[in-house]
């Protein structure tokens, strides 16, 4: 089983003046839950225990967009760092597929996935999905069933957050940075239709932002 840092149900969080957060965006926030650095440093051990199991052949890192951009990254730079500070190397080539669901802060039974390349290209190849969150695990089941079909050497699931909540299906990613209680999150590239992407730290999202940018 990955292992994960754990976000208590209880956790205060950090008062938002303690940190930079944009002002356009102080009142829809209650707290920050992980700050910027904390995710930069569980980043960094993830991307060591990455290379610790695919560090042996090809690496095709598949970020998925928009929600994985930050993610994907930070998470490629510390490798990069793994593969030009040592011995052994590996390539390590990246693709882009764009995959919705939500809508408002609701999960929908509809996921659709929008561009990459030839999935064909993934044959033979280590394939590593990055992913931001996992909620309901809809989206990485959908997305891990297309993948077998092009016969990849192996596949591996890595999300920088995995909610605890009881819609979810069971499905667990390979890596996970951090467990989170079931509250809606945004920032470091999550978003709540389509805002907040430009915030560092990840936060917690108030009722009256929920409604303030409903669509
Ligand atoms: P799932 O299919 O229910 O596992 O949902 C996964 C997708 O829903 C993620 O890739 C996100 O794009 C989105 N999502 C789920 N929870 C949150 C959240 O708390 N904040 C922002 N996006 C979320
Ligand atoms: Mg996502």
């Amino acid at each position: 089983m990955a292992s994960y840092l754990q976000i208590a149900d209880d956790e205060k969080g950090h008062e938002l003046d303690l940190f930079c957060v944009p002002r356009h965006y102080e009142n829809d926030l209650d707290k920050v839950i992980i700050p910027h650095g904390l995710i930069m440093d569980r980043t960094e051990r993830l991307a060591r225990d990455i290379m610790r199991d695919m560090g042996g052949h090809h690496i095709v890192a598949l970020c998925v967009l928009k929600g994985g951009y930050k993610f994907f990254a930070d998470l490629l730079d510390y490798i990069k760092a793994l593969n030009q500070n040592s011995d052994k190397s590996v390539p390590l080539t990246v693709d882009f597929i764009r995959v919705k669901s939500y809508c408002n802060d609701k999960s929908t039974n509809n996921v659709k996935v929008i561009g990459g390349d030839e999935l064909s290209s993934l044959s033979g190849k280590n394939v590593l999905i990055v992913e931001d969150i996992v909620e309901t695990g809809r989206t990485m089941q959908t997305l891990l069933s297309l993948l077998s079909e092009c016969n990849p050497k192996m596949v591996k699931v890595v999300s920088l957050l995995v909610k605890r909540t009881p819609r979810s299906s069971g499905y667990r990613p390979d890596y996970i940075g951090f467990e989170v209680p079931d509250a809606f999150l945004v920032g470091y590239a999550l978003d709540y239709n389509e805002y907040f992407r430009d915030l560092s730290h990840i936060c917690i999202l108030n009722d009256q932002a929920k409604e303030k940018y409903k669509v």
